[in-house]
């Protein structure tokens, strides 16, 4: 029994070993004077990828064997209900608090995207299964995107782990248009 443990906390700490470098690797940009947007960075750590980050960012990988890819992002898409009044929304005030402040709970936490994404640097308490979204506004993503991304994750990444918040109902239209206005405002916390 003793022996067991002792072999699962050597093979926990290998993984961490493996992992490490790659996830350096990933976050370091290529050496360049300029300070470089957002945007070039993350075009920069695409680039990068060593060849086992890109076969594991590959979504073909997690779609069920049978399953065409691009099938199924479009009949994802094909479940995405747009608000009338548009995807960017007019009360910020409301999009932040769904976005989630966690200290706020109760309803206003339904979004509840800390628990797997940083956001606004003033909340410590966030998750990193997701990516960070601090600056996310200034990355020069289209709305629509963003709003086809919370409404159904799938639509963009098959099988992701992101929860299909429209799809499922957790946030109305209306309600994921206002969290858009918060994450594409200048002057949210988000992208200061
Ligand atoms: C259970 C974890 C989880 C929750 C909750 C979650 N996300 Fe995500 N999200 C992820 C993961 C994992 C990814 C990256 C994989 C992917 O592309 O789907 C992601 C990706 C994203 C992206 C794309 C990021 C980029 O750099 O392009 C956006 C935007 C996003 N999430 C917004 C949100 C918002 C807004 C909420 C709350 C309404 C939220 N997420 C809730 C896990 C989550």
């Amino acid at each position: 029994m003793r022996k067991f443990v002792l072999a699962g906390a050597f093979v926990g700490l290998g993984l961490l070993v493996a992992c490490q470098p790659a996830a350096q690797k990933a976050e370091a940009p290529k050496a360049e004077k300029k300070k470089l947007s957002s945007k070039e960075k993350f075009k920069i750590a695409l680039a990068n990828q060593d060849k086992w980050q890109k076969a594991c960012s590959n979504p073909t990988q997690l779609v069920p064997e049978g399953i065409d890819v691009e099938t199924f992002k479009k009949e994802m898409l094909a479940t995405v209900k747009f608000p009338e009044g548009g995807v960017v929304g007019k009360n910020i005030a409301r999009g932040e608090k769904l976005f989630g402040d966690p200290k706020k709970g109760g309803k206003s936490r339904r979004g509840n995207c800390y628990a797997c994404h940083c956001g606004d640097p003033k909340i410590l308490a966030c998750g990193n299964i997701g990516p960070s979204l601090r600056g996310y506004g200034k990355r020069g993503i289209d709305p629509k995107d963003t709003y086809i991304r919370i409404y159904n994750s799938w639509a963009v990444n098959p099988c992701s782990v992101m929860p299909r918040l429209g799809y499922h109902g957790v946030l109305k239209p209306e309600e994921i248009a206002d969290i858009v206005a918060y994450m594409h405002d200048p002057n949210s916390p988000l992208n200061k």
